[in-house]
């Protein structure tokens, strides 16, 4: 048995970490890309009312249960209700989760790192910031792309074996602002590029005949994506979090940061996308062609982009910790092996699944299943059927499985008087939430009709 846990020191430290996790290349890079392939503003706004009524409650249930638990994430949901123990599932399917995320986000995350090194040669040589080309190179290469992403598995394998993640999760107290910073820098010049203006309005005017069941299912998704929900990552940062911290406010404040550095983002690269002539639904090449063609246009902006791109992956560092902690707490924990055996069964996993997700968009692109690579397969799996399942699950445990009054002594925890939020986000968490994924899963597999 667990004696003594490690946590969050304060409730500013249960956020930091929170929000380490939450910002990452879904912000930079998922974001923009499914705005701009699934037609801009009504994806946006189905985004947003996705977080609001779907995501905010469940982040704050599954901090609720971790909180309550004090356990990994298996182990919280095989004990949260007595007799019940086949909700660990919604731990077991995490760690699956967190494997085919991993595989494909460790492709991406390799790309970030590699643009550091290629947009400082480039600002030193004096040469043309990176284009298209450059990008397509590297994505649908073979050995360049496989040797970033194992670069990074080891990276954040040794981050993790060191123990000092909760040193990176405090040094993002510091980067976060200063991306947030350099964001809005980049939309100051988009906005102000010619033409950038349809930009805004791709981002912002809905046209809801691009609305279908199929996009608003990936909307949903990714508002779990976004918030690292549905798979127990936030139900195991919920059992780090002392009894200070009042859940709501607190899962509020990550929801309210995470999609404004989504929205800056946008902000700096549709307006870029329209003003240059690029495709907005170019997909996963979207902020590698847009990016250093908007820091072009700015005194030293090769420079900028350095920073851009240093500044983005630790952001993806953050996420990237926060997930592969996942498999390595249940192994450590439940299987008993030690953190290093841990570290390194996980990351040799995520580098089995990992090879042929990259190779998926380069050598291998010709082989398919159900219609999709492997990299769009497992990012498939992860979006529109693990997270919004592993969702509805937490939210059924939190509403319906938990006596009520049990449920509701964690949210009033550091409340000084029964604020007003917590029935609503109750309702939430037992009806709407639940509602709406089942509604939305249903209406995205054609269940309604086309
Ligand atoms: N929320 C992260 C991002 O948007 O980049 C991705 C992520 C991290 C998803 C951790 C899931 C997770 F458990």
């Amino acid at each position: 048995m667990e004696t003594q846990r490690d946590g969050f020191a304060s409730s500013v430290g249960a956020f930091t970490a929170t929000v380490a996790s939450a910002v990452g290349l879904g912000n930079i890079w998922k974001f923009p890309y499914l705005a701009g392939v699934n037609g801009g503003a009504a994806f946006v706004l189905t985004y947003l009312l996705a977080v609001a009524l779907v995501g905010l409650p469940i982040l704050v249930a599954e901090h609720a249960i971790g909180r309550k638990m004090r356990q990994d994430a298996v182990a919280s949901y095989a004990r949260v209700v007595p007799k019940e123990g086949f909700w660990a599932v919604i731990g077991y399917a995490g760690i699956v989760a967190a494997f085919f995320i991993m595989a494909f986000y460790s492709d991406v995350a390799g790309w970030v790192f590699s643009y550091i090194p290629k947009s400082l040669i480039a600002a030193i040589r004096g040469t043309a910031p990176l284009e298209s080309k450059a990008f397509i190179s590297l994505s649908s290469g073979t050995w360049e792309p496989l040797l970033w992403q194992a670069g990074v598995v080891v990276f954040i394998s040794i981050i993790v074996l060191a123990g000092v993640s909760k040193g990176i999760e405090r040094a993002t107290k510091l980067t976060m602002p200063i991306l947030l910073g350099l964001l809005i820098l980049c939309d100051i010049r988009a906005l102000t590029l010619p033409g950038a203006f349809k930009g805004v309005q791709f981002l912002f005017e809905p046209d809801f005949s691009k609305l279908s069941g199929a996009v608003i299912l990936s909307a949903l998704g990714l508002a779990f994506f976004k918030l690292s929900l549905g798979m127990g990552t936030m139900t195991t940062y919920g059992s780090y979090m002392p009894h200070t911290v009042r859940l709501v406010p607190n899962a509020s404040r990550v929801a309210l940061a995470d999609t404004l550095v989504s929205i800056l983002a946008g902000l700096a690269i549709f307006p870029a996308v329209f003003a240059f002539g690029f495709e907005p639904a170019s997909g996963p090449s979207l902020l590698f062609i847009s990016i250093p063609a908007v820091f072009s246009k700015m005194p030293l902006g090769n420079y900028f982009t350095v920073l851009f791109f240093l500044l983005s992956a630790l952001a993806a560092t953050g996420a990237m910790i926060s997930l592969i902690e996942v498999p390595v707490a249940w192994l450590s924990g439940k299987m008993n092996l030690k953190r290093p055996t841990a570290v390194l069964i996980t990351a040799t996993g995520i580098l089995v699944l990992g090879l042929p997700a990259t190779l998926s968009l380069g050598l291998w692109a010709d082989v398919k299943l159900f219609n999709m690579g492997f990299f769009d397969l497992l990012d498939y799996i992860q979006q529109n059927l693990l997270l919004p399942l592993g969702g509805l699950a937490i939210a059924l445990v939190a509403g319906w499985r938990l006596p009520k009054a049990e449920f509701l002594r964690e949210l009033e925890t550091a409340e000084p008087n029964k604020p007003w939020y917590i029935p609503v986000l109750y309702t939430f968490i037992k009806f709407i939430a639940p509602a709406l994924i089942i509604l939305v899963f249903l209406n995205g597999f054609g269940v309604f009709g086309k």
